[in-house]
């Protein structure tokens, strides 16, 4: 049962290879290296036993796709991770995001089909939502326009996926991650942010080790319990488990329709603040954190409605916040004593 992951050394990309591993799945990576290590498989294999397949060139190098297409055409599905992730810079760099998250979609899609390719999940996150009318979020909830380029690339890529599904016999199953954080518990990998983290736990644990100075906190005048943004925070490996379960439904035929799409989320969610809590709990140490104005394009709230993921899938998030903010801090003070080696 052979899998191609895109992405695969990257952050979510690595956890599923790995959970795919682990449940007897033969997995061949292609990346770019372009946010990430290649030492990651060495990582991986460490944890697993097995080292992955890795080819390193660019999906949206159309020949290239399609080769690796024609050479791999025993291949039961994809998952496809490799896309830019980051907010800010999509909006400085429109065209980068569209051209590297919608043409390499396109170009896996048409090599799918050229080879009878049939199954592929996809990388979708709630941003899709944008800031939703009624929490929890359910799956139902209406597409908001999108905040970012970044969020655009998501909505349409779900748009690409469902039109080619239409016409023709490849299936698909999105997956709408709400905040991935934390790490594999042997600390051998785990988020690898290049240069300054935009996201929330990996600020936390860089500013707790002495990489950076100290956290903002973008804003505490919201309308929330304590004034801080509220997010549905899911850990990696959780969400891993999550992929490993879409790939067998789809190549046992359980899909209910060519196109489903299911929310990864906890169903809880934790203010800034809380998360700051959790990390000075779990680490015995305060953390230097100031209060500054709020980021432009921060929705208020949102947290996962997870019951039809949950029924569905019968997947369901195991590891509180403790625990995801401890995997953290333990990679963090792995990836300082690999440094210091
Ligand atoms: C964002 C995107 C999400 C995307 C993810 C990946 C939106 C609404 N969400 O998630 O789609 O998949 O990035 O990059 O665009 N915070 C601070 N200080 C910091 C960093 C973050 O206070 O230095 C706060 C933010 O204001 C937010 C929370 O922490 O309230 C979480 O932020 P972050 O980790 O960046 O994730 P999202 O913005 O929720």
């Amino acid at each position: 049962m052979k899998i191609l992951v895109t992405g695969g050394t990257g952050y979510i990309g690595s956890h599923t290879v790995v959970e795919l591993q682990n449940k007897g799945f033969e997995v061949v990576i292609v990346d770019n290296l372009s946010n990430s290590s290649i030492k990651i498989v060495d990582n991986i294999s460490k944890i697993t036993g097995i080292r992955p397949l890795l080819e390193v060139f660019d999906l949206t190098d159309r020949e290239k796709t399609a080769d690796f297409f024609k050479r791999n055409n025993d291949l039961k599905g994809v998952i496809h991770f490799a896309a830019f992730k980051a907010v800010g810079e999509s909006v400085e760099y429109p065209l980068k995001y569209y051209r590297n998250n919608l043409v390499s979609l396109v170009n896996i899609l048409e090599s799918m089909g050229n080879n009878e390719v049939q199954n592929i999940v996809f990388s979708s996150s709630c941003t899709v939502y944008g800031e939703p009318d009624e929490l929890p979020v359910s799956e139902q909830a209406p597409i908001k326009k999108a905040e970012s380029p970044y969020g655009n690339t998501k909505q349409i890529s779900e748009e690409i996926i469902g039109d080619t599904i239409n016409t023709s016999d490849i299936h698909g199953i999105a997956l709408r991650y709400f905040n991935p954080i934390g790490a594999h518990e042997s600390a051998l990998i785990g988020e690898l942010p290049l240069g300054i983290p935009n996201n929330l736990v990996p600020f936390i644990t860089q500013t707790a080790i002495g990489i950076r100075e100290q956290l903002k906190v973008f804003g505490n005048d919201y309308p929330t319990r304590d004034g801080t943004p509220i997010r549905d925070y899911i850990h990696v490996v959780d969400l891993a488990k999550a992929h490993v379960i879409a790939v067998d439904r789809m190549i046992n035929n359980k899909m209910k329709k060519a196109l489903e799409v299911f929310n990864l989320g906890t169903g809880k969610g934790y203010s800034v603040l809380e998360v700051i809590k959790s990390f000075e709990k779990v680490s015995r140490q305060k953390l230097n954190y100031k209060i500054v104005d709020r980021r432009a394009g921060d929705v208020i709230e949102v947290w996962a409605d997870p019951t039809f993921s949950n029924h569905e899938l019968g997947w369901k998030a195991e590891k509180g916040l403790d625990e995801m903010v401890l995997t953290a801090w333990n990679w963090e003070k792995a990836l300082l004593n690999k440094i210091n080696e």
